[in-house]
């Protein structure tokens, strides 16, 4: 069994953004800068876009962080994202999801300029995604193709099945892994909270990419051996064992199935870092399609 390394593999990635922000640095132009806004006080949110804000600082970016109360009306939310829509020294945004309830996650994701995208959530680089034609990618499914190229892990003709139908992982990654691309060209099974047989479906599968954000719900005997797997969950189990009160775990029974996996992303280490490495690169393609 092999560990597909995301910290590594991310860490690699961002030096060789650091190089090209260099480069651009001493041509004498402006660096890249990403901004994301956070609203409310989710303690997992918060601790991502510090990731994403420090992950900036790594490479050479500069960023802006835009924190705003968990009670803002959607209509200042919409105004905020119209800010940055208008100021050109910004280069790319995200919106950190979940938003609370009382705001439309629809209207506001709609409201970005596709061209400052970096998250690729807005339907027009959905839209371009599915028509192969140059767009921004979502970073995590970005990032789970980077892994699986950097790995030289073979896909054309395998059997992929994706666990979840998100929009943000599940839907674009079933999308990607069909596609005539490297890290393609996958038959590609999407399975749901309302598959039946689960199991006959994940012990076929070649490589399992896993998103459906229930810990452990992988267990090794739904899965054959040699298989490749992708863990994408990141839940924040209570643990009293740990110093914080709680312990992060993917979708995968990692003890067990890791015994008969070919390859497997840890958790955490695997495709967390990864997502944040892809939305560093989203943003430094974002700048350099602006110049
Ligand atoms: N929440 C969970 N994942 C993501 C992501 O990739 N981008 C944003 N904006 N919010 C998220």
């Amino acid at each position: 069994m092999q560990i597909l390394d995301g910290r590594k593999t991310s860490n690699d990635l961002k030096e060789e953004i650091a190089l090209e922000v260099l480069s651009i640095k001493k041509a004498g132009n402006k660096t890249p800068h990403l901004a994301a806004i956070i609203v409310g006080n989710d303690g997992a949110s918060q601790t991502y876009v510090a990731s994403k804000v420090k992950a900036c600082k790594r490479v050479g970016f500069q960023s802006t962080l835009v924190e705003l109360p968990e009670n803002i009306t959607e209509k200042k939310l919409l105004q905020e994202i119209d800010i940055l829509n208008n100021n050109n020294a910004i280069d790319g945004f995200i919106v950190q999801l979940p938003l609370p309830k009382h705001i439309n996650e629809q209207k506001v994701l709609m409201l970005v300029n596709p061209d400052k995208d970096v998250d690729g959530f807005h339907p027009t680089n959905v839209g371009r995604m599915v028509l192969d034609l140059p767009c921004f990618l979502p970073a995590t499914p970005f990032g789970i193709l980077e892994l699986l190229e950097r790995y030289n892990i073979k896909t054309s003709g395998k059997n992929v099945v994706v666990l979840g139908r998100s929009h943000i992982v599940g839907r674009p990654m079933s999308i990607l892994m069909s596609q005539k691309r490297n890290a393609g060209n996958a038959t590609v099974t999407v399975c749901h909270s309302r598959t039946k047989n689960l199991k006959e479906f994940t012990l076929s599968a070649d490589i399992i990419i896993a998103a459906i954000g229930i810990p452990e719900f992988l267990k090794a005997n739904m899965v054959k051996e040699g298989v490749v797997v992708i863990d994408v969950g990141i839940t924040r189990v209570d643990d009293a064992t740990k110093k914080k009160g709680y312990r992060l775990a993917g979708d995968v029974d990692y003890v067990h199935v890791s015994k008969k996996a070919a390859f497997i992303t840890p958790v955490p280490g695997g495709v967390g870092p990864m997502t944040i490495a892809m939305l560093l690169k989203n943003t430094l393609l974002a700048f350099q399609r602006k110049n």
